[in-house]
């Protein structure tokens, strides 16, 4: 276990500057997945510089995938694709803390005939991936053909890939990643497989299948759900991509801009895919003065150059489909409902509790440590407005996102806030405590 780590986080009066954020983290693990089982090699730029993604490299090398870091930066990478077929690790495939990297790389190593002595791949999680539900992924593969043991439904998990048979699945939760775990799966199934989702969630998986040259459709399905089809067999080619910034990294600094009238922020190459751009509708529905400019198509996802100027916070409710599309910048806008002027409801966003931790406990404790008045429900939360709130000592819980969206908070509260497991942000953003001091003036 890597040692605690504190961050100490002062008030500010504003936040002033530009920032290029590190490399989408939902685009990278895509990226890096697909390229390893793409023929020929991938060159990607600006991949995310979070452990989480750097998961999903390990694991696609000890499934005999080369690639090596170009920069001193490391954030571009030369990926060497070995065509679907991968060979066996030799010891189990580590995802670290990422869920990302278990459920959708099962999806790979599903539709993988492993020989030798031991005929099955596993996976395993730090602790708090090994408390998260894996059953969403292990139901479908397993109806595929794939033979999947777990602990009662959680990691480790023991894979022993299959010729796969392809599946006409309904998934019950609304997840990219199950999505794109089937659709990867669906690659090495016979025939052809269909993937409807109950709401439409982020669609990297889709765009990065076509972004390898893969064939898929899409249909919407009315009442808001989504349905994809994907034949199997297909084979991928290797691309050269620059990976925009990450929409849910910047979420932290957008909302530490709304928190001050005076605030001019710069984004410059942001993702702007619309699957994941909720977060900026509403907060411009609160008061948020956001243009984008120089937006461009790239490999299928639309990029942009955002500018924000703070203005006077209203509220927000975030529920329904919102809550699916919103679901990781929930928190940081969450930390900081109590400066709003009316405050911030959210609702159907119990996928929160099952995230790196129970984020809805996680919020609410943590507000609570900084004098604000929060109420938990069962699927969210009720924050009322007008709060002013005091430094405390806050528990990340080993989460980056609550570290995160509570080192916004403590910009407007009253004294110095004290984050607990500060190093959890490196799971996404491993700069982002010092992109956040270069912003803020004091
Ligand atoms: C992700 C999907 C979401 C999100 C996660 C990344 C993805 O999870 O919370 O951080 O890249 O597909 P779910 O698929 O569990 O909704």
């Amino acid at each position: 276990m890597k040692p605690e780590s504190e961050a100490i986080v002062r008030p500010a009066r504003n936040i002033r500057g530009s920032v290029t954020l590190p490399g989408d983290k939902s685009i990278s693990h895509r990226y890096a997945m697909l390229a390893g089982i793409a023929e020929g090699p991938s060159r990607i730029e600006n991949y995310s510089t979070g452990a989480d993604c750097a998961s999903t490299l390990g694991c696609m090398r000890a499934l005999g995938v080369a690639w090596e870091r170009k920069d001193s930066a490391a954030s571009v990478i030369v990926v060497q694709g070995r065509g679907l077929s991968l060979s066996a690790p030799e010891t189990p495939l580590d995802c670290g803390n990422s869920g990302s990297t278990m459920r959708m790389l099962s999806g790979i190593v599903a539709g993988q005939k492993v020989t030798g002595d031991q005929t099955f791949v596993e996976m395993i999680g730090d602790e708090s991936l090994s408390r998260r539900p894996m059953e969403r992924v292990i139901k479908p593969l397993s109806a595929m053909g794939a033979k999947i043991s777990s602990h009662h439904g959680k990691p480790p998990l023991r894979i022993t890939g299959a010729h796969l048979k392809s599946i006409d699945y309904k998934m019950p939760v609304a997840s990219a990643q199950v999505k794109s775990c089937l659709l990867f799966a669906g690659l090495f199934a016979e025939g052809e497989t269909r993937i409807e989702e109950p709401l439409r969630t982020r669609d990297h998986g889709e765009v990065a299948l076509r972004a390898f040259g893969a064939q898929l459709q899409r249909k919407a399905i009315p009442g808001g759900g989504n349905e994809v089809r994907i034949r199997g067999g297909q084979r991928l080619l290797g691309i050269e991509a620059r990976i925009p910034g990450d929409l849910s990294s910047a979420a932290f600094f957008l909302c530490a801009a709304a928190l001050f009238p005076g605030s001019q922020l710069t984004l410059s190459h942001l993702l702007m895919n619309p699957t994941r751009a909720r977060l900026l509708d509403i907060l411009v529905q609160m008061g948020l003065r956001i243009s984008v400019t120089q937006l461009e198509e790239i490999h299928g996802e639309m990029v942009g150059s955002l500018q924000a100027e703070g203005v006077r916070l209203t509220s927000a409710t975030i529920a329904g489909a919102d809550s699916a599309a919103l679901i990781d910048e929930i928190p940081v806008l969450a930390a900081i409902a109590p400066y709003t002027e009316q405050g911030i409801e959210v609702r159907d966003a119990k996928e929160l509790r099952v995230k790196e931790s129970d984020r809805i406990a996680a919020v609410a404790s943590n507000l609570r440590r900084m004098g604000a008045q929060v109420e938990e429900l069962e699927d969210g939360l009720r924050i009322p407005g007008g709060q002013t709130l005091h430094g405390a000592e806050i528990d990340s819980c080993s989460d980056h996102r609550i570290a995160m969206a509570f080192a916004v908070a403590a910009l407007r509260a009253k004294g110095e806030t004290l984050i607990r497991g500060a190093e959890s942000a490196a799971i996404s953003y491993p700069a982002f405590f010092a992109t956040l001091e270069a912003l803020a003036e004091r």
